[in-house]
């Protein structure tokens, strides 16, 4: 994943993308029904808006941390929760998460799974489940993969293909990428955004 890319378009960001993602995430939060006073971490953080709907969800005494490798994304996120004492980012990898085994409730990740080639995808899973607690939950969303053919979404695979620095989410069969990394799918909803087909799933591990 080309992070220098994310540091450069910081400033930028939630202006190309924060009002059609918006959507999607909140629903993506909304599955994963976190509770007062639960631990809740986000992967990719980007410019810090999930973190801030999730910390509003947890209640203040609480702590919802929000993990990016940006420092340019973790600069605007630091802005946008500048009324948010609760918060933390945290700098880091996905690939190697800096938290202990079983560290949180929940896990949220937006539009930050699809970033990754299938290995590096495995490995950000596995890693998700170590700082899970027994019966925590995850929830995801990405763009998918459409099951029959989609006229945006073969033109936004062709630009990933062709420019990946510019569109650099590749679409996946969610469910099935999750599932091969151990979990169980809960839930699953598709949407739309820009025509482009989004995939929430919402998953545990077994006991
Ligand atoms: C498409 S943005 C999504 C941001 C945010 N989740 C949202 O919904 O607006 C993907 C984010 O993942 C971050 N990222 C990319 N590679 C990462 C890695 N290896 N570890 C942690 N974050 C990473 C990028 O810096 C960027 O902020």
């Amino acid at each position: 994943v080309a992070v220098t890319v994310y540091d450069r378009i910081s400033r930028a960001y939630d202006v190309l993308a924060e009002r059609p993602e918006r959507s999607c995430r909140e629903r993506a939060i909304a599955a994963l029904r976190v509770a007062v006073g639960e631990r809740v971490l986000e992967i990719g953080a980007g410019t810090g808006h999930g973190v801030q709907t999730l910390s509003r969800l947890v209640g203040c005494d609480r702590q919802v941390i929000g993990l990016d490798r940006s420092a340019g994304m973790l600069k605007s996120a630091r802005l946008v929760l500048a009324s948010h004492p609760n918060v933390r980012l945290v700098r880091g990898d996905a690939r190697r998460l800096c938290f202990a085994a079983g560290a949180f409730d929940a896990v949220l990740m937006s539009f930050t799974l699809e970033l990754f080639d299938a290995s590096d995808m495995a490995r950000v899973l596995a890693e998700v489940a170590r700082v899970l607690r027994v019966g925590g939950r995850l929830s995801i969303v990405a763009l998918a993969e459409p099951r029959e053919s989609n006229t945006i979404t073969t033109l936004y695979q062709w630009v990933h293909a062709h420019f990946p620095s510019i569109a650099d989410c590749r679409p996946i069969d969610l469910p099935a990428v999750v599932e091969c990394a151990g979990f169980q799918v809960r839930g699953e909803e598709t949407m739309r955004m820009c025509g482009l087909l989004v995939a929430v799933v919402i998953a545990q591990m077994p006991a």
